[in-house]
């Protein structure tokens, strides 16, 4: 509805301006032109929205502010292209202006989403032609996600930037946005020296013989080399030794660091296939020779303190607990390069033009609340060195812990780490556990490709939906249970009103009626149940605008589940397949495009659909 709405307010504009010239030219004279402070309505039997623009005028002009909306009402009234879009204006209250969208403009709406792919959800590209832009094409948007550590286990806390992450690229890419889907994996670091040595140590073959050895279980080996390092002096020189090698590009060394990184991908690829995300490693190492570039640069724009041998700027804005100005380390003492100076090149390189840089416009990063503090101190020094070109954005996503029922660290019962695997493994497990005793209680026999297929649809998407249906920002519970559940906003409660819609398909309703060949004016409501479902429909493309900017995919969720809701109570309460046409035909209609905004919905949460379950 946001070209409705776009076009209420246009006409909104244009009243206020000729009930009030001269207040008019003196707000556009101060560079604040009347605002009509356009709105949904409140409450639905207020209608579709409200203009609530009288009331700030009232002072100014010095009269009462249900006069003003009586005025520009007299002007709404005067308008014909206005009477056309909406029922008559009702001033309510203190001077509100009501706005109820005429039933036959709304129907045509619903008519012209059946025939269009997206929906009535305009590409970035499509806006700004009608914008009459140059249709040269943006500059990239660049998500940052996942981003786990070779060598460390991939823990909940990627899983939950793997999500999120996923579904905002997904969005953006629908809008037509270009998107870098980078994974920043911690492949670089001090911990390689370890690594490197203990794999010297126990796998000198891995070395020398060109077929890729398989090391098991990286983590495990983590952990033993970590506890090497810990109690042996020698051990740990020569790991101090391994990491300089490394970095001067000693061809042993970078060949078991590639052995590393290698085996590590290979663990994650796994994960990343079964939930189908598609990403673009761009390691920590990528950045390498950028790092001194990061030095030359701040130093040169005046940024740089030597403080206690260390390379920092220091924060504006932001003290520590003495009070003192907070800073960003970018060299350490002994020369050694950190994490930020890693997120200041990757920041001057992302925005920077071709050849050396993504020219990017957004930068968006999704990871948990506990680096806010990195990322607002590196996007303050990028900012200040000048390399956030004009209009660019970065953004930090944060989203809160995964906790386990008792609110505690997610564990597993022996009190160990969960590992994702394992955790998508008892997902799945349990969907085909529920699946089978529902088989059961309904008496239905279904061979064992259809019972998989579901439980691995049901299974992955009760664990994407449930992350992505929270408020990211908060700490989330992880529940199986409530998960799976087939009530309440869940993934099987959305996949199974998809499942029903396909069903009135295998029951004999074309759902393509209302769309072939049928004019406009074809469709007709009568019932608030459709009128109901008919609003809830046409919301999708204000709801995609507000997850593009404000990257809360938990705001998709809420729709789709309401729409849900709007249309089981439709097709609980108005008889359907039982109707006469031309009712049918068009209630056929909308179950039609309830699937598909369904479809497409869950598609950019990364969920793909089932026509049975
Ligand atoms: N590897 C980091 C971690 O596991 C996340 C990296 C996020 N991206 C970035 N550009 N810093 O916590």
């Amino acid at each position: 509805m946001l070209r409705l709405a776009q076009a209420l307010d246009a006409h909104l504009r244009a009243a206020m301006e000729r009930a009030f010239p001269a207040a008019a030219q003196a707000a556009r004279e101060v560079g604040q032109p009347l605002d009509p402070q356009l709105a949904p309505a409140s409450k639905p039997e207020f209608g579709d929205f409200q203009a609530n623009g009288a009331l700030p005028l009232a002072k100014p002009l010095g009269q009462p502010p249900r006069a003003i909306a009586t005025a520009i009402v007299e002007q709404l009234a005067a308008d014909p292209a206005f009477a056309e879009l909406c029922e008559p204006p009702q001033i309510a209250g203190p001077g509100f202006i009501n706005l109820t969208l005429r039933p036959e403009r709304l129907a045509a709406e619903v008519q012209e989403r059946l025939g269009d792919t997206r929906l009535g959800v305009p590409s970035v590209a499509q806006e700004a032609q009608e914008a009459g832009g140059s249709g040269a094409a943006l500059a990239p948007v660049i998500v940052d996600f996942s981003s786990p550590n070779i060598a460390k286990e991939m823990h909940v806390g990627h899983l939950r930037s793997t999500i999120i992450g996923d579904s905002l690229a997904r969005v953006l890419e629908f809008r037509g946005h270009a998107v870098l889907r980078l994974n920043h994996v911690g492949d670089w670091g001090t911990q390689f020296g370890m690594l490197i040595t203990h794999l010297k140590q126990v796998a000198p073959e891995a070395l020398t013989t060109a077929d890729a050895v398989d090391l098991g279980d990286l983590v495990a080996f983590y952990r033993q080399a970590k506890a090497r390092f810990d109690e042996d002096e020698a051990f740990q020189t020569t790991s101090r030794e391994e990491v300089v090698k490394l970095q001067g590009g000693d061809p042993v060394s970078r060949r078991a660091w590639q052995l590393l990184c290698d085996q590590s991908r290979r663990e994650f690829q796994k994960i990343y296939d079964r939930l189908d995300i598609r990403l673009s490693e761009r390691g920590e190492s990528f950045y390498n020779p950028y790092l001194e570039g990061v030095v030359t640069d701040l130093d040169a724009s005046g940024l740089l303190v030597t403080d206690d041998g260390a390379r920092c700027v220091f924060l504006e804005g932001v003290s520590g607990k003495d009070g003192k100005p907070l800073p960003v380390i970018v060299q350490k003492s002994d020369g050694g390069f950190n994490y930020a100076t890693t997120d200041l090149a990757a920041i001057r390189y992302r925005f920077g033009a071709d050849p050396e840089g993504d020219g990017a416009r957004r930068v968006i990063y999704v990871t948990d609340a506990g680096q806010a503090n990195h990322f607002a101190g590196v996007f303050q020094v990028a900012r200040r060195a000048g390399w956030i070109p004009d209009g660019g954005r970065l953004e930090h996503v944060p989203f809160g812990l995964v906790q386990g029922e008792d609110g505690k660290k997610l564990k597993t019962r022996a009190g160990d780490t969960v590992r994702l695997r394992d955790l998508l493994d008892e997902a799945v497990e349990r969907a085909e556990a529920d699946l089978r005793r529902r088989l059961a209680e309904e008496e239905r026999t279904e061979d064992e490709a259809f019972i998989q297929l579901v439980a691995t649809t049901v299974g992955l998407a009760a664990v994407k939906y449930a992350d992505l249906s929270q408020n990211r920002i908060t700490n989330y519970q992880f529940s199986f249970d409530r998960m799976l559940a087939l009530q309440g906003n869940t993934a099987p409660y959305l996949l199974y009103a998809v499942v029903r819609i396909a069903g009135i398909a295998r029951k004999g309703g074309d759902l393509g009626a209302g769309t072939s060949g049928a004019g406009p004016g074809a469709l007709h409501f009568t019932e608030p149940q459709e009128w109901a479902l008919v609003r809830e429909l046409l919301k999708l493309d204000a709801v995609i605008a507000e997850v593009e900017e404000e990257l809360l995919p938990n705001r998709l969720c809420t729709y789709l589940f309401e729409l849900s809701q709007v249309f089981n109570r439709f097709y609980d309460q108005v008889p359907v397949l039982k109707a006469d046409q031309p009712a049918r035909a068009s209630r056929l209609a909308l179950c039609r495009l309830t699937a598909d905004t369904l479809r497409l919905g869950l598609g950019l949460l990364g969920i793909p659909t089932l026509e049975r379950m």
